[in-house]
């Protein structure tokens, strides 16, 4: 096993305007495979940040290494691409789109044109190998034609997570994924969580809901005013006092 963490970043900062929304942030992650809560009140940067490492946005400063090699991260695909999933409640899909087509959304051939670029995949296999990797993930669902608008919240997160298991991601990124999830589903995502990290894959999982994040997560890291304020291993400190520390 590397001694490098799969993911660091180095001195980050990133402004809307004059908003400064990260101010130097040097974190790790993945130094085997860990979870890790990623915890601050609103607007405490964390959506940034991991927009930054997700590929969504691009930082002011600093750089980001992938096991220990500095990493051009300038658009989704770029950080889909080095292992990085990222999972949000909405914007993850193309709700038009069928589920097969979701699960393989972003790894489409290189080469196509405007006429059509799934003419050179195989629909039949995509479809095939999207249903099982549903099932890989407990979802049993009759049709990968159906369209991820039709399914309820909690499907479309395992909508997501299966991609990220099928194509072997490195490292998942939930941020908020148990919004508008019913009891039942955030359970769900919950054991995907601790699943994947089993298989080796490390997450970072953003919520409001320190009940979901506690007992899963190996770290914890607070962030307040776009700067990390803490870092916490597993049972430094009670659910209590780090609900304190956030607000
Ligand atoms: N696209 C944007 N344009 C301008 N300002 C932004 C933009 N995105 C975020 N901000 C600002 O940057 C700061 C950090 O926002 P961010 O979304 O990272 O917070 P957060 O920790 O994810 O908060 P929440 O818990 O509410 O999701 C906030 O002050 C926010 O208003
Ligand atoms: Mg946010």
């Amino acid at each position: 096993m590397s001694d490098l963490p799969f993911l660091r970043c180095e001195n980050l900062q990133k402004w809307y305007g004059g908003v400064h929304a990260l101010k130097d942030v040097t974190l790790e992650f993945g130094r085997g495979a860990e979870v890790v809560g990623l915890l601050g009140d609103n607007g405490a940067g964390k959506s940034t940040l991991i927009k930054i490492l997700s590929g969504a946005h691009r930082p002011d400063t600093g750089r980001i290494l992938i096991d220990g090699t500095p990493a051009r991260i300038r658009s989704p695909r770029d950080s889909m691409n080095l292992g990085i999933e990222t999972i949000y409640q909405y914007t993850a899909m193309a709700p038009q789109m069928s589920i097969a087509r979701n699960i393989f959304i972003g790894r489409e051939p290189m080469r196509f044109n405007w006429l059509g670029p799934l003419g050179l995949l195989d629909r039949k296999m995509m479809n095939r190998v999207a249903l099982q990797a549903l099932r890989d993930v407990d979802l049993h669902l009759r049709s990968a034609d159906t369209p991820v608008e039709e399914l309820s919240g909690g499907e479309r997160q395992g909508v997501a997570i299966a991609r990220a298991m099928h194509f072997r991601s490195k490292m998942l990124i939930l941020d908020e994924p148990t919004n508008h999830l019913s009891l039942k589903e955030t359970t769900k995502v919950l054991d995907y969580v601790s699943a994947l990290r089993a298989q080796g894959v490390s997450s970072i999982f953003i919520s409001h809901n320190l009940h979901h994040i506690y007992p899963i997560a190996d770290r914890m890291i607070v962030m307040a005013r776009g700067a990390v304020v803490a870092e916490l291993n597993r049972g430094d400190l009670t659910i209590e006092e780090v609900a304190r520390l956030i607000v």
